[in-house]
């Protein structure tokens, strides 16, 4: 599927000179308002708006229904409409360019007197409630480029007069209740790049000249009561074929379409997603599909199609989803396939193919990929491929499974090397733990584990006062020993300013997370105990607890917390699967979790974070968002504390302020906080480039030029398609946060509140019984 941003404007495809031109009217207009005082109406001539669409617009809001008073500013005599003053205008010359009012729960209809503003460029009415047909005056604005209604309820046919707007770039009207058939003159607008109609009831035929456009790129017409046979006349122009199409997404699925598979498909070039599941199309699939070198994903499940998967399909190696699944296509499967090297979904399921599994996507893809044909074998142990010959004489093969004796050896011996390490370690660290001098101090931090490193003599239990070390245990579950602690077999899972950090598994096999502390930079012993001592303390469910710690003879220092399986947020954002993704349910409990436990750790616990990243996030098995390293710093000198900063300027979290105050406070925390809801609303590392700029003014930047949703990480255009206002409150409340005024931010308390009236906690409690993770193909489906 290609993202695309709905509400691109189409401002930005205009020549730059007449851009330009725009601004500059626009600048007399504010010299203009500047210099000349109200009484002079003459010198208005131009700026102000005209008559025309005065009135226009004022017939437009009549037949509005505004629940919110969005309109109120559309008042007086229109002094102001052209100036900035008239919510969601803008204009040219005193004509009306653009209206802009999406998420405004507008109900009411579209008036037939909005045909008066000729000027119009683009109508931007989507995500509302309204209701009637589409104006067929709409058809009668010359200069209309982009006409964005979806996600309402207009009823009614789409007028034909649509497509005599010669300049018609954009036409979406997908998601509402329109019915009876798509009017073939659309194909007119020469210009029409993108056409939407998806989840109406539109009936009939795919009109043919919409099959011949060529400068359509984006076609959907999935979701409709569409029937007929698929014509055969796919990127074939009427007239000449010296014009290629350019469709890169056509998307017919679920509708009731029949007749063979149209070999035209194999015409367009330059097809990147192509889909018709879930309809009645028959015949078999052209192995000329091989043409199709940019195409990325195909979907024809649920359909009748039936002979052989052309081999030819293993030449398209862009191909990254491939479902075939639910139609009666015969013989094998070609081992071609197994050349796709970026297939990463792969579905012939409920078929009738037969033979063997080619290995390496039985490997790949379980069986669930497979199921529902016959004759299909070696996709799984219960579907064993018979053997025709006699299996040559080799008696390891009884297992079953394909392994030569020289495999059986090669993994023998290495499970033996691994066994043999863990005995030696461990033996290793229980004989030095017998012979206390003989420990080699530092140096050997690197080493596989803290065991390793951690060789001295272990006092026992709580407060082990012989000559040994010392660990003091906090509330909470464990139960270990010092002896256990410094036995467990360890991990590193990743370096900080402040040390590394180990996974370490106990003995009984519980795992936690252990901190060797930089000795260099650790506060004195006395110092040390009496800060970690109130950190210990600290208990939320939204902050990773500490539950002990360690200070060994020769001043280590280790800090014991709970382990969190899931890592951190940074890592679960930006470096998962390309199938995995994160819906906004659950980023706005991930960031709720944080704004709690930031609220908690400086209004209850008195402490200040100071390096509160994505990284230092991390996630329970229920995702709940855990803050981890607070009030560290605490523990270390006054040098390291200005290190840290150092690092999270790098990594774009730190509050501009820092640079001088040196000393982070409750406010510089919210900056941090602030960043990290930008991070998870955008899906944008803040230490990616961005031109230039930081996370929060690339976004501020964009915010102001009005591509508000273009901001938006591109898997939460669903979302924002049912959940427009929570993601654009939100944003606005991290725009709060991440303002470079540190007295204008707000407190993690004011940021706890809001969240909660941005979205209600029933509300997303309701949600939490979902599946964290949408997996693409179901969230297509079920996101309406
Ligand atoms: C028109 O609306 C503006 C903005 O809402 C408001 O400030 C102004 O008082 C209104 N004027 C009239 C005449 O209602
Ligand atoms: C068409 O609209 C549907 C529903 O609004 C959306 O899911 C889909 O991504 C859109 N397709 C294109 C190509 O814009
Ligand atoms: C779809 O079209 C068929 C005729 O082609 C009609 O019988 C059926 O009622 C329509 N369904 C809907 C949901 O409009
Ligand atoms: C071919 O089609 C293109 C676009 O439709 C048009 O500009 C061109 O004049 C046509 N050429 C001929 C020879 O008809
Ligand atoms: C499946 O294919 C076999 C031949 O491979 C054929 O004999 C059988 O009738 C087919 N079954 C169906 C349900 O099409
Ligand atoms: C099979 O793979 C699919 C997709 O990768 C996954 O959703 C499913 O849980 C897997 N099923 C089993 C039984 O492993
Ligand atoms: C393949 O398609 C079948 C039928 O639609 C479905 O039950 C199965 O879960 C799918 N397998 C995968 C891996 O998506």
């Amino acid at each position: 599927m290609e993202f695309i941003t709905k509400d691109q404007s189409f401002l930005d495809q205009k020549p730059l000179a007449s851009r330009r031109s725009f601004f500059l009217l626009h600048l007399i207009t504010i010299i203009l308002l500047l210099l000349v005082s109200p009484s002079s109406g003459q010198a208005w001539d131009g700026v102000v708006i005209t008559q025309a669409d005065y009135q226009g617009l004022q017939a437009v809001k009549q037949e509005f229904i505004d629940p919110r008073g969005v309109l109120r500013s559309w008042n007086g005599s229109g002094f102001t409409a052209c100036s900035g003053g008239w919510a969601g205008i803008k204009c040219a010359q005193g004509q009306v360019i653009v209206i802009q009012l999406p998420w405004k729960s507008l109900g009411g209809r579209i008036s037939e007197k909005i045909g008066q503003l000729q000027a119009l460029r683009k109508l931007s009415l989507h995500d509302n409630n309204l209701g009637g047909s589409i104006p067929l005056s709409l058809g009668l604005i010359p200069n209309l480029r982009g006409l964005q209604l979806f996600n309402n309820r207009l009823t009614g046919s789409i007028p034909a007069s649509l497509g005599a707007s010669r300049f018609l770039q954009t036409l979406d009207l997908s998601n509402n209740l329109l019915s009876e058939s798509i009017p073939p003159s659309l194909a007119d607008s020469t210009k029409l790049l993108r056409l939407n109609l998806s989840f109406n009831s539109l009936s009939g035929q795919v009109p043919v000249s919409l099959t011949r456009s060529s400068s359509l790129q984006f076609l959907s017409l999935d979701h409709n009561n569409l029937s007929g046979p698929v014509l055969d006349t796919w990127g074939s122009s009427s007239t000449n074929n010296t014009s290629p199409s350019l469709l890169r997404v056509l998307s017919l699925d679920h509708n009731t379409l029949s007749g063979p598979f149209p070999f035209s498909i194999c015409n367009l070039l330059d097809l990147q997603d192509f889909s018709f599941s879930h309809n009645r199309i028959s015949g078999t699939l052209p192995s000329e599909l091989s043409k199709l070198t940019k195409l990325r994903t195909m979907d024809i499940s649920s359909n009748s199609v039936s002979g052989q998967i052309p081999e030819t399909l293993g030449d398209i190696s862009s191909l990254t989803r491939l479902d075939l699944s639910q139609n009666k296509l015969t013989g094998e499967i070609p081992v071609s396939i197994t050349d796709l090297k970026s297939l990463t979904f792969f579905n012939v399921s409920y078929n009738n193919l037969s033979g063997p599994v080619p290995t390496l996507l039985s490997q790949k893809f379980n069986s669930t990929s497979f199921v529902g044909n016959l004759e299909l074998c070696g996709y799984s142990v219960s579907t064993p491929c018979p053997t025709l010959n006699p299996p040559p004489p080799s008696p390891e093969k009884s297992s079953g499974r394909n392994l030569s004796t020289k495999d059986i050896i090669l993994i023998a011996s290495g499970a033996l090397l691994i066994v043999m390490f863990i005995l030696v370690f461990v033996l290793l660290c229980c004989l030095l733990r017998k012979k206390p001098d003989k420990s080699k101090a530092k140096g050997a931090e690197a080493g596989p584990g803290v065991a390793a490193t951690k060789t001295e003599k272990g006092g026992e239990a709580e407060t082990g006062g012989e000559t040994g070390g010392k660990l003091v245990h906090f509330d909470g579950p464990m139960a270990f020993t010092a002896d256990d602690l410094l036995c467990a077999t360890a991990e590193i899972m990743g370096k900080s300013t402040y040390g590394t950090v180990y996974k370490a598994t106990l003995e009984d096999g519980s795992q936690v997370a252990v901190k060797r502390l930089r000795e260099k930079i650790t506060k004195g012993q006395k110092e040390f105990e009496n800060e970690i001592n109130v950190l210990g303390r600290i208990r939320h469910p939204n902050l990773l607890a500490l539950r002990a710690y360690y200070l060994g003879p020769k001043g280590e220092k280790l800090v014991v917390f709970d382990y969190m399986s899931r890592g951190n947020l940074a890592t679960f954002l930006h470096a998962r699967g390309p199938d995995v993704h994160i819906n906004w349910p659950t980023r706005m409990s991930l960031i709720k979790g944080m704004a709690r436990g930031l609220f908690y750790l400086h209004t209850h616990a008195n402490v200040i974070h100071g390096n509160l990243t994505s990284s230092n996030v991390l996630l329970d098995e229920n995702n709940n968002a855990k803050i981890s390293d607070y009030g560290l710093s605490r523990l270390m000198i006054t040098a390291a504390g200005s290190s840290v900063i150092a690092t999270a300027s790098a990594l774009g979290y730190r509050a501009p302020e820092l640079s001088k105050l040196k000393k982070a406070n409750t406010k510089t925390d919210v900056y941090s906080l602030g960043v990290i809801i930008l991070e998870l609303l955008t899906g944008k590392s803040p230490s990616e480039a961005l031109n230039g700029v930081d996370l929060p003014q690339w976004v501020a930047t964009a915010v102001k030029e009005e591509s508000t949703n273009e901001v938006f990480d591109v898997e939460l255009l669903n979302d924002v398609n049912t959940m427009g206002d929570e993601l654009l409150n939100t944003l606005k409340l991290a725009l709060h946060c991440v303002d470079p005024t540190p007295s204008t931010r707000p407190e993690a308390q004011q940021v706890m509140t809001q969240l909660g009236e941005i979205r209600p906690e029933e509300m997303a409690e309701a949600t939490t019984s979902e599946p964290l993770i949408d997996v693409p193909e179901a969230s297509a489906s079920t996101s309406r």
